[in-house]
């Protein structure tokens, strides 16, 4: 979908279709009065009959109105004025989008980036139809067979373009940056749901490892891959522990954004890569296991990230971090009992195999002291636990520094992928006692997600670090199974934030 930004009245664009909102009950929005009056009053009646009265995300395809050069004018119900906020405002751009889908309007026109909204200005309204928009468009069928893909199905046309409409010229500068932002935002998510959907015999640490490299080569960026001999060398005994069992050779990628100030300290990106975690010896139940191939949407958040900065050319120091293996079950494999030696020198009891995230990445976090960071982000599907207590909503964030934690909680909430900060206290790391090694894999069943957070913490000592346990977020489970791209939105607002702040 191709995205571009206009001011202008809607009577007189010629487009396949035009959509305009109208309010609970049956009250029209700016653009819809526009139309109304161009039709002589076309729109009242066809609302006066009954047929469509405003409720959030209903709509009513019209066909040939009077005095209007499109052929078709979407009405899109947004509910109560009073109660139309940034989730309304969403729910109503996704439904727009659907209500589309199936007819032939290619060429489109949209005038619900200028409905107001309480508290947000053209810019979030313009970036947000963008980013909705395209993830309402989004389809994953490289793995179906020719007949199977509705890309080839005639009865399926999609949205070509898309132009968003402004009544008023006065916001259209910050606009324009807007949609900018909005559409690298959705390359950057359609990038790491792409790779998240991908099976775990397709995307294997080595397929990742190609993936950042091509990154690389499209945008200007450094990367470098270690392979199991360097990461030997380098001592990361805990991470190799978790390689040992799988015949996919174990990767460690580094990519490098190098578009601030040289003396401006890098901000490190740590995304969990586990593409495929069977648990190991401590092996899981086979209910749902599949969904085990989105064990890398951590590392996918960090190239999907990384796709949407350097599409933008932020001004930053950005560094991605990425250690990717399997977690199988193998003669070959750890054992819980087995003892590892990280990085940082610290041993570790491994209890159960299946808590292999932290594993892999204490040791990214070790090896990211050496680029003197301004701070640290992990982002990993870490635990059950945080699904538990979050659901699907909230990323779990943790982080040793109130002030980032703050920072980060900002950014979710702009770019509607919120996080809610939970706590690391002192009082939770005694659970994670070991009788024969410096500390245990895990913490007991009580505060998993928590424990699993304290775990990373005894690695990320000599930095600002922060951590997002996105195991509810990051896709989705049943029919509408997929992942979600998230937290790309939050970690690109947050980097937008800072390039904002750094000039
Ligand atoms: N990748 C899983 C976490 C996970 C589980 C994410 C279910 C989403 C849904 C992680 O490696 C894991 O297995 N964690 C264990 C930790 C436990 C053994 C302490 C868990 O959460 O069960
Ligand atoms: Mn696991
Ligand atoms: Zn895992």
């Amino acid at each position: 979908m191709e995205f571009s930004i206009k001011t202008g009245n809607p009577e007189k664009l010629s487009k396949d279709c035009i959509i305009v909102g109208v309010f609970e009950s049956r009250k029209l929005s700016a653009a819809a009065a526009v139309l109304d009056s161009a039709s002589d009053g076309y729109l009242t009646t066809i609302l006066n009959r009954g047929d469509l009265d405003g409720k959030l995300a209903s709509s009513l395809l019209l066909h040939n109105v009077p005095n209007t050069a499109s052929d078709r004018v979407l009405l899109v119900g947004l509910g109560k004025e009073k109660e139309f906020h940034e989730r309304q405002y969403r729910q109503a751009v996704q439904a727009a989008i659907k209500a589309l889908s199936g007819t032939g309007a290619k060429n489109v026109a949209s005038y619900l980036a200028d409905l107001p909204v309480k508290k947000q200005d053209a810019a979030w309204k313009v970036a947000q139809h963008v980013e909705v928009a395209a993830a309402s468009a989004y389809r994953f069928e490289q793995m179906k067979g020719k007949s199977n893909k509705e890309e080839n199905a005639e009865a399926a046309p999609h949205i070509a373009k898309l132009a968003l409409y402004l009544l008023q010229h006065d916001e259209l500068k910050k606009a324009e940056t807007a949609i900018k932002q909005g559409q690298a935002l959705a390359s950057g998510v359609n990038l790491a749901k792409d790779l998240g959907n991908l099976p775990g015999n397709i995307c294997t640490p080595t397929y990742l490892a190609e993936q950042a490299q091509a990154l690389a080569k499209d945008f200007d960026l450094q990367v470098e891959v270690l392979e199991r001999a360097d990461l030997e060398k380098l001592g990361m005994g805990s991470f190799l522990g978790v390689a040992q069992g799988s015949v996919q050779p174990p990767k460690f990628i580094i990519l490098q954004h190098h578009k601030g100030k040289k003396s401006q300290k890098p901000i490190v990106l740590v995304g969990k890569g586990i593409t495929f975690d069977s648990g190991g010896i401590s092996i899981k139940p086979g209910a749902e296991m599949d969904e085990m191939k989105y064990d890398m949407c951590g590392a996918a958040s960090v190239l999907g990230t990384f796709k949407a900065i350097a599409e933008l050319n932020l001004p930053l120091n950005v560094i991605g971090v990425i250690p990717t293996c399997e977690n199988m079950p193998d003669g070959n494999a750890i054992r819980p009992g087995d003892v590892l030696t990280s990085m940082s020198g610290q041993t570790i009891e491994i209890l159960n195999t299946d808590a292999e995230g932290r594993l892999i990445l204490c040791d990214a976090l070790t090896y990211s002291e050496r680029f003197e960071p301004e701070l640290v982000i992990d982002i990993a599907t870490l635990t059950g636990a945080c699904v538990i207590a979050l659901g699907s909503h909230a990323s779990g964030l943790y982080s040793n520094k109130d002030s980032l934690a703050k920072e980060l909680l900002h950014a979710g909430e702009h770019a509607v992928d919120r996080a809610w900060h939970m706590p690391l206290w002192d009082d939770y790391q005694e659970q994670l006692h070991s009788n024969f090694a410096d500390i245990a894999n895990i913490g007991g069943r009580a505060a998993g997600s928590i424990t699993a957070a304290c775990f990373l913490s005894r690695f990320a000592k000599k930095f600002d670090w922060a951590h997002l346990d996105v195991a509810g977020t990051a896709w989705k489970s049943g029919k509408e199974k997929g992942s979600t791209g998230r937290p790309v939105p939050l970690l690109t607002q947050f980097l937008i934030q800072r390039a904002e702040k750094s000039d």
